[in-house]
């Protein structure tokens, strides 16, 4: 498929997904929201592809937000359906079958911080800063940032991010927990390659449903949460991967995971 905003490049069993308006700091306009939507769908489908990464081009940003140009004329319904488009997007990067990888180049605020929030694991270089400045606008984060802050950071440290619209850097997000590993800007994608090949070496329908459980169980009860688990933990017994793998260790060797 051709995009506007977007590039999706492919490593192997990687797929890049770029976004690509470096002049509005690759700001979420509804164009590349939609053409997101469609290249993560279109990835779900494609079982060559195990691990994802998410980015943004140009030097400065990963996405500074909302597009604020395309957004400030809405009247209250078409911005309902706009949060909405930023809501669907995100669940369908929660409920892909391939970890996604956040790979945060620059400013992450916003619709971006929420766009990263989406995903499984977002790695930063060290001039990421990430922030949620929409009350500063007089909005707020609708793309589920009161949401998803909160359950990665707490409330307390979320209401101040979301109320204050302070900006932090990298080691700070590092600190809450928000990214996983801080890396020098030139150093970024290579070490989001070398973690998506790590996991792109592992059973496919293993780390799918592992993905299933953490992103289910966000939203329940340890028991219920648990009842959850033991479902997709019988079902890789009923996958070949499952076989071949216990077989490999107990004989002391590796093997290669079909997928299957
Ligand atoms: N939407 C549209 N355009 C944006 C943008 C955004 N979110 N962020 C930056 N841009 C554009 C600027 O308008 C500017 O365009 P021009 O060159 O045509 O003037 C260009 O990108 C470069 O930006 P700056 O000149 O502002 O760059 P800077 O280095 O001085 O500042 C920044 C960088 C601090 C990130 C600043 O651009 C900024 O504050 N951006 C807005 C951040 C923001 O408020 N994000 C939240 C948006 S609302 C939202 O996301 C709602 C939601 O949850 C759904």
């Amino acid at each position: 498929m051709i995009y506007e905003n977007i590039l999706v490049e492919y490593q192997d069993q990687i797929a890049v997904i770029t976004i690509n308006r470096p002049k509005a700091l690759n700001a979420l306009n509804s164009v590349t929201i939609q053409e997101l939507t469609d290249s993560f769908n279109e990835l779900a489908g494609d079982a060559n592809i195990r691990t994802i990464i998410l980015t943004g081009s140009g030097e400065k940003a990963f996405v500074a937000g909302a597009d604020i140009a395309e957004m400030s004329d809405k009247s209250p319904i078409e911005a309902r359906h706009f949060s909405q488009l930023g809501h669907k997007l995100m669940n369908l990067i929660e409920a892909l079958p391939q970890p996604v990888i956040a790979a945060v180049n620059g400013f992450a605020l916003g619709g971006g911080l929420e766009l990263a929030m989406a995903c499984d694991i977002r790695l930063a270089s060290t001039n990421a800063k990430f922030g949620q400045p929409e009350v500063g606008l007089g909005i707020l984060a609708g793309f589920g940032g009161t949401q998803r802050l909160p359950r990665l950071v707490g409330s307390g440290r979320a209401s101040e991010l979301l109320f204050t619209t302070d900006l932090i850097d990298a080691q700070e997000a590092f600190r809450m927990g928000l990214a996983n590993h801080v890396y020098p800007k030139e150093e970024l994608l290579g070490q989001a390659v070398a973690m998506a090949k790590k996991i792109s070496s592992k059973a496919p329908i293993a780390i799918q449903l592992t993905k299933s459980a953490i992103v289910k169980g966000e939203n329940l009860d340890l028991l219920s949460g648990q009842g959850y688990e033991a479902e997709v933990f019988a079902q890789t017994f009923s996958t070949e991967d499952q076989k071949n793998g216990c077989k490999a260790f107990l004989e002391k060797r590796t093997t290669d995971y079909q997928g299957r």
